[in-house]
């Protein structure tokens, strides 16, 4: 049985290939043919197409191929211009889709086209520059011989030769252009994924004199609310549950406050930003940002339920056990003169996880 494929039975180089073996064994099979109706009728003769006998239509279809490959590059070039120069709300009407965005039309047609002329090229390209010649390889078993391999390889060389991959720069060089190009539209196209964050992820609305307010009865703290070995969870003064930024910003400002014996605090900086030995910490784990809301009186240790990181809340909140990489951050805090609790800043550092390495 026959198949097309590869076989020894090529062309040489110079796009006017040499009649295969195998069609004189097709004439031979078509004699054959007298005898045995059902014999293998073999290949037609082979046509040489006009590229192959005229070097002036091989030069046209090369122009042609390599045409193709620049217009996908200007297509590719118009993405990129649409996606910067049109309105996102511009609409324009375009027979037979009606009214749509002109944003969007605009990049679909330049991608699309790009797209189509690479392979139009590609296609093109094959079609009337590549070899044609009409092969035939007996049906073999699937594993392949090393002596197999080896003419594949040989084959590949001569395909890529043939091709004229090495001898048509021009073609060549354009496709690897077009081919270039192409990804450019998804990498502008990651501008979609949202505006920068900016500060947002370092600052939260703790500012100086904002009062620390009880998360639980929504009253400005004063010391005296705050027993020794309690933990209370405070919020900024001015955020309301029913705020519409509400969770984005009690996910950055949530506090935790614990009165410690000043005498029991070893770090001089927690003691210098507490006031009469109450210290304010984010609530936010330093690992992937669960809230931290066990706490152990005893030892003034603080653990966080999601994967057990532990802080000593009585050592600058070092962490002593678990994956969090930092200590939570502190809020420097006072007393008004009112004597409500108040922050004297925002945080010196981001809170949650740490998406930088920050300063320690
Ligand atoms: S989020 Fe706290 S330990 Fe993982």
């Amino acid at each position: 049985m026959s198949e097309t494929g590869s076989h020894e039975n090529v062309s040489d180089d110079d796009n006017l290939p040499e009649r295969p073996d195998s069609q004189a064994d097709a004439q031979g099979a078509v004699e054959k043919k007298a005898d045995n109706p059902f014999a293998d009728p073999g290949l037609p003769p082979h046509e040489h197409r006009i590229q192959d006998i005229d070097e002036r239509a091989a030069k046209r279809s090369e122009r042609t191929v390599a045409l193709m490959f620049a217009l996908s590059m200007l297509a590719t070039i118009g993405f990129i211009a649409s996606y910067v120069a049109i309105d996102i709300d511009e609409i324009i009407y375009v027979w037979p889709l009606g009214h749509i965005s002109a944003l969007n039309f605009a990049l679909g047609l330049t991608l699309g086209v790009a797209l189509f002329l690479i392979g139009a090229g590609a296609v093109h390209w094959a079609r009337t520059l590549m070899s044609d010649v009409e092969m035939v390889d007996e049906r073999h078993q699937v594993a392949a011989e090393p002596v197999v391999e080896e003419k594949v390889k040989a084959d590949f060389l001569q395909g890529a030769k043939e091709s004229g991959f090495g001898r048509r720069k021009l073609i060549r060089n354009t496709m690897f252009g077009a081919v270039a190009l192409v990804p450019l539209s998804g990498v502008v196209l990651l501008r979609d994924t949202g505006p920068m964050p900016g500060d947002k992820l370092a600052k939260t609305l703790w500012r100086k004199g904002k009062l620390l307010v009880n998360e639980n009865t929504n009253q400005p703290l004063r010391p005296e609310d705050i027993a020794v070995g309690s933990l209370t969870f405070a919020r900024p003064e001015g955020l309301e549950h029913d705020d519409e930024n509400f969770n984005n910003e009690i996910a950055k400002a949530a506090l935790m406050i614990v009165r410690l014996e000043p005498g029991d605090i070893k770090d001089k900086k927690e003691l210098d930003w507490s006031h009469e030995g109450i210290v304010a910490y984010s609530k936010i784990c330093t690992h992937v940002g669960c809230p931290v809301s066990l706490y152990e009186q005893q030892t003034h240790h603080v653990l966080c339920p999601c994967h057990q990181s532990t802080f000593d809340l009585a050592d600058g909140a070092r962490v002593l056990f678990g994956p969090a990489g930092h200590p939570l951050p502190q809020l420097k805090i006072s007393v008004n003169k009112e004597g409500y609790l108040q922050a004297l800043g925002d945080f010196e550092e981001p809170v949650g996880p740490a998406y930088w390495e920050r300063p320690r």
